[in-house]
């Protein structure tokens, strides 16, 4: 088929005419070209071995590997479960103790720019090395960790294909089992065992701390959804293919003209991963209000030993010049939390930021009425407006959603790799 037919078909709305496969109005479909695929994996320059497959493989090991914690009993799957969707159906995180934020999914994650629901980490390798020292989550230490790699063969043999670097035990004298700084508590225990140390040797684990960072992220990197039916259709779209553009149904169809038009939803879930990659506030109600999102997200990011200005980002700070360097806190002066991805977004519920909402239909029934919402206050952000749906409009809004499942990752993928790795 010519390229001039397919625009044609495009801008005819083509697929109207021939056995009804498109409804979408011309403009709609236009947009529709804009959300789909996915486009390249990002690279990260803070991270030499971000697409190596060594790492990866590495990464993947560490992953599910539960001893990377002070009980043995949590890894990041207990959390970020691959047959959950990356998440756990909890409404509130539980690992070691509970947390205040329900777990947000895994996939895609590489197309982000700021981590956790308050954008308080910079890179995807400095994300994995919160939960691992967090006492409520795996309540590990990089010590712990760095004795844990270095006196296992497996790990010792794929540090040092990954890293060209070869791990040798570490000498229980000079480097204690366990410990770490923890913040504003320099007599704690974990903090002067750390400190104990020489700096040289605080400084080699924390490099080994880092590069389990870096190896988790080569594993997180390979978490793609981008073949959801919702990707067939527009591919129909861009083809003229009917067939493919039967993909989804009218009622999806039809969703998708409400999203990108009078639900305005695109506002902030934009572009193929269906997030703009900022913060917003929805006006989803949250406890008392006191948890404040990107505000303090930003102050701990800036604070951060592990952002994209230290020592560690192996791009010699040129990212972090450009992300941290021009952060202004007070742009975000409310409560404000990451557009989440909306893709497998039926395979994840409950959803927001605590999980306040049980299901895809209460979402949208919420940003129809907005019954229950936060109160705006002067400075508030004011994207969000009563959409009074009908309920013709909410079936097929969520149709729409439903149409952004693909969870076709290859199953090795989905589990330890088999030793040796
Ligand atoms: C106890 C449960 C738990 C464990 C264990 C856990 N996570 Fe998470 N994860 C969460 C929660 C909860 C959030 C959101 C927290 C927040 O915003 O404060 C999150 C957020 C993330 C994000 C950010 C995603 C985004 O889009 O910004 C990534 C990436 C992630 N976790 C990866 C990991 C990795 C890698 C590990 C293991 C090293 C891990 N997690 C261990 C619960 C957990
Ligand atoms: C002003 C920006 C904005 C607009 C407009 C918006 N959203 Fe959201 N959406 C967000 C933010 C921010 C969150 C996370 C909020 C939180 O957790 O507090 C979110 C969360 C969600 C979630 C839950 C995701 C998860 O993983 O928990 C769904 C589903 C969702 N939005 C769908 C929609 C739909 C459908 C529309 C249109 C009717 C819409 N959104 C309009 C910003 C927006």
């Amino acid at each position: 088929m010519s390229v001039l037919f397919v625009f044609a078909a495009i801008v005819t709305g083509y697929g109207q005419d021939v056995e009804s496969a498109c409804v979408l109005s011309e403009e709609a479909t236009k947009i529709a070209l804009e959300f789909s695929p996915l486009g390249p994996i990002p690279g990260d320059p803070t991270n030499a071995v971000f697409e190596s497959e060594a790492a990866a493989r590495f990464g993947q090991a560490l992953f599910f590997d539960e001893r990377l914690s002070g009980a043995g009993d949590v890894s990041c799957a207990t959390c970020h479960d691959p047959r959950l969707s990356w998440t756990d159906a909890r409404s509130l995180a539980r690992g070691v103790a509970n947390l205040p934020r329900h777990t947000m999914t895994l996939w895609n994650v590489v197309y982000n720019r700021w981590y956790f629901w308050d954008g308080r980490k910079d890179t995807l390798w400095s994300q994995a090395l919160g939960p691992l020292e967090d006492p409520r989550e795996h309540a590990g230490s990089r010590l712990q960790i760095a004795h844990t790699i270095a006196s296992d063969p497996a790990y010792r043999r794929a540090f040092a294909e990954t890293f060209r670097e070869t791990l040798e035990p570490l000498d229980p004298d000079r480097f204690p089992a366990r410990g770490f700084p923890v913040p504003g508590q320099e007599g704690h225990p974990l903090s002067q065992a750390w400190l104990s140390m020489q700096p040289a040797d605080r400084l080699r684990v924390n490099r080994i701390f880092v590069n389990v960072g870096k190896s988790i992220a080569a594993f997180q990197r390979k978490l793609i959804s981008d073949r959801a039916p919702f990707d067939v259709f527009v591919e129909g779209l861009r083809e003229g293919d009917t067939e493919k553009q039967r993909a989804i149904s009218a009622s999806a169809q039809r969703g998708f003209e409400l999203f990108q038009g009078k639900a305005r939803c695109h506002f902030c879930h934009d572009g193929p991963n269906f997030t703009d990659l900022e913060f917003h506030s929805n006006r989803v109600p949250t406890e008392e209000g006191t948890d404040l999102g990107r505000p303090i997200g930003i102050r701990a990011l800036q604070r951060d030993p592990f952002n994209s200005l230290s020592v560690y980002a192996d791009d010699g700070g040129a990212v972090g010049r450009r992300k941290i360097a021009t952060l202004r806190r007070d742009e975000h002066p409310t409560q404000e939390f990451k557009t989440p991805t909306l893709r497998n977004i039926a395979r994840t519920a409950p959803y927001m930021h605590e999980g306040q909402i049980a299901t895809l239909e209460e979402v949208i029934e919420f940003y129809s009425t907005l019954a229950g919402a936060a109160p705006l206050r002067p400075n508030s952000e004011r994207l969000i407006e009563v959409l009074d749906l009908t309920g013709r409009e909410k079936t097929d809004l969520l149709a729409f959603l439903h149409s952004l499942s693909d969870e076709s990752l290859p199953a090795e993928l989905l589990r330890a790799p088999p030793r040796p790795f």
